[in-house]
């Protein structure tokens, strides 16, 4: 057993006034942070952003934007005011509430904007990945017949209008010449005061696809409610505070960058940065330093990238005002955290969570000691237990399905138009929450993921599902059949690896590998894409129902490497 990493002295907010460790916590006493508890008028953007102007925080910096070419920041006030103006402009359009409002952009304060103008309407935003391609949006908008969108130009050939039928208008954020309506172009003329539609805490927020290992994406819808985990989370495992400056590098078409990149910052009233354009161990040297971030939310891959490219480099950088790192979304391997303990004198803190869960759940909080290896503990009021496949709970030290106790305040509020989907999440009954994912706890409680318990891919954070991949490949008049894993990798955790029996009469292996990666990558997306292509004769399946068995392709490919 590897040595654990106590926390400096200074460390943390002090969450023993809070809470004490083996006691359960009343999640009802967050309320009191809102105004909604006073007011009764509920509204996650009035709270991420009005609220603070009402409390005379207008002038303090919101959105720190930083990319090559330009560099600007939105106070509380301005931001408040321009996304009164995009949601006027909404309202013209006929956007109501729990209407879906897709945000297609890259990185950028314009994403965050159109976000919360729809939702202070009421209506549900879903953000998608500025790399997808037009599948992946058509699928999901067809999916929950998705009305708006909001867009720029250059991604408008990923936007395929004749397929999506269900769509009224499609935004720019771009000033045309009027072929489609600008919302930057409208909003200038717009008014900067705005009813905010009231909600229910139950009411929709936000949607997010994400896959499984079969069918395609699944829409998560969360609720308003959520605000009060992801606010307390920000606190206690962000440990934000006034004057921090606080960077999440994830893009919020991935939960993660809505989540801890939009809300739980803002609810918290603290500075974000909105780094735009894309990773270079320099970029992001040159944000931390430039934006003087304090609080560093990653992902591993990027950490061990980092790793790969700062020999000599990081040096050169002052880091000065850098605190507190913590990283979600695939297993941080203990050289990472060695590595970052030496080069920047920091530790680096896992937090465990799953899109449908909609804030963290378990986590290394900054006042206790990381076991290297280890996600770190449950947070207050949640309790986890690993389970058998009957569901008993079993004994430290043995690996089973990590289960958490329903329910809190973020769990997903419903998988659209898909309860069969939703109640397999709590295949042992209503109080357990299974995660898909394998791990065992020590006796301290510490939890450690060891694996998924389905063929599901996770790529550099990136949740990836083998039959989307299938389906896809299938597509191809090369393929015949198709079967699709994630390969081990030591970079970016795992890869997405295709075995492919060909259709009579294709020669050209070489070329059709690359041709299938391109196809996957222009049609799907690009981190979909296998990067490694085997070529077979036959693929294993199931006897009766003559299904991919997923497991064997593992198994051979492990042989052969
Ligand atoms: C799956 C959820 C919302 C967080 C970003 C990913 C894996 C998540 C960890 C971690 C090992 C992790 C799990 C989980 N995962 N965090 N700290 N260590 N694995 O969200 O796309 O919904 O994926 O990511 O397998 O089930 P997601």
């Amino acid at each position: 057993m590897e040595a654990a990493i106590i926390p400096p002295q200074s460390a943390g907010y002090n969450i023993e006034t809070e809470w004490v460790e083996g006691e359960p916590f009343d999640w009802n006493t967050v309320n009191a942070r809102f105004t909604w508890n006073t007011t009764g008028k509920v509204n996650m953007a009035y709270e991420c952003i009005d609220r603070h102007v009402d409390e005379g925080n207008g002038e303090r910096i919101a959105l720190h934007y930083l990319s090559e070419e330009e560099e600007f920041t939105y106070t509380f006030s301005e931001l408040k005011r321009e996304v009164n103006r995009w949601a006027n402009v909404l309202l013209r359009y006929g956007v109501k509430k729990g209407d879906f409002v897709f945000v297609f952009l890259p990185k950028h304060p314009y994403c965050h904007i159109a976000m919360f103008a729809a939702i202070k309407i009421g209506a549900v935003v879903g953000p998608l990945f500025e790399a997808f391609m037009e599948e992946a949006v058509k699928d999901r908008i067809n999916d929950c017949e998705g009305k708006y969108l909001i867009t720029e130009d250059s991604f408008l050939d990923r936007v395929n209008r004749e397929e999506m039928p269900s769509l009224s208008t499609v935004f720019t954020i771009d000033k045309t010449d009027g072929a489609i309506p600008s919302i930057t172009s409208e909003a200038e003329k717009a008014s900067t005061e705005l009813d905010t539609v009231w909600v229910d805490l139950e009411d929709g927020l936000n949607i997010h696809y994400t896959s499984g290992s079969t069918g395609k994406p699944k829409g998560i819808i969360h609720a308003h409610r959520n605000m009060i985990q992801q606010f307390q989370t920000g606190r206690w495992v962000l440990d934000l505070k006034e004057e921090d400056v606080y960077w999440c590098t994830a893009h919020p078409g991935w939960v993660t960058g809505t989540v801890y990149g939009v809300f739980a910052p803002l609810l918290n009233g603290v500075t974000t940065v909105i780094h735009g354009g894309r990773f270079s161990a320099k970029a992001w040297y040159e944000v931390l330093e430039k934006a003087k971030v304090s609080v560093w939310y990653s992902a591993p891959t990027a950490f061990r990238m980092l790793k790969g490219q700062s020999e000599g480099i990081h040096a050169h950088y002052d880091l000065s005002s850098l605190r507190h790192i913590l990283s979600v979304g695939e297993p941080l391997n203990p050289e990472v955290i060695h590595w970052a303990y030496q080069t920047w004198g920091l530790r680096i803190h896992d937090t465990w969570w799953m899109t449908e869960t909609g804030a963290q759940l378990i986590a290394n909080l900054p006042t206790r000691p990381i076991k290297p290896g280890s996600m770190g503990k449950p947070i207050p009021g949640i309790e986890v237990e690993i389970l058998d496949e009957e569901g008993q709970p079993l004994p430290p030290q043995e690996t089973g399905h990590l289960a958490i106790r329903s329910t809190w305040p973020s769990i997903m509020k419903e998988v659209w138009k898909n309860p069969d989907k939703f109640a397999s999440y709590f295949p042992f009954g209503e109080d357990w929450y299974l995660a898909g994912d394998l791990a065992y706890v020590d006796e301290e409680g510490y939890v450690f993921f060891q694996g998924r318990s389905d063929d599901m891919i996770n790529s550099s954070g990136e949740r990836i599902g083998p039959f989307e991949v299938e389906s896809k490949l299938l597509e191809h008049p090369a393929v015949r059949e198709s079967g699709v894993i994630g390969k081990p990798d030591p970079l970016r955790g795992e890869i997405v690896k295709a075995f492919i029996v060909v259709r009579d009469g294709y020669k050209d292996r070489d070329g059709l590998m690359e041709d299938l990666r391109r196809f996957v990558k222009t049609e799907l997306a690009g981190h979909c894409a296998p990067r490694e292509i085997e070529f077979i004769d036959e693929l294993p399946k199931t006897q009766i129902s003559g299904k991919v068995l997923r497991r064997e392709l593992k198994k051979r490919d492990k042989v052969n490497s």
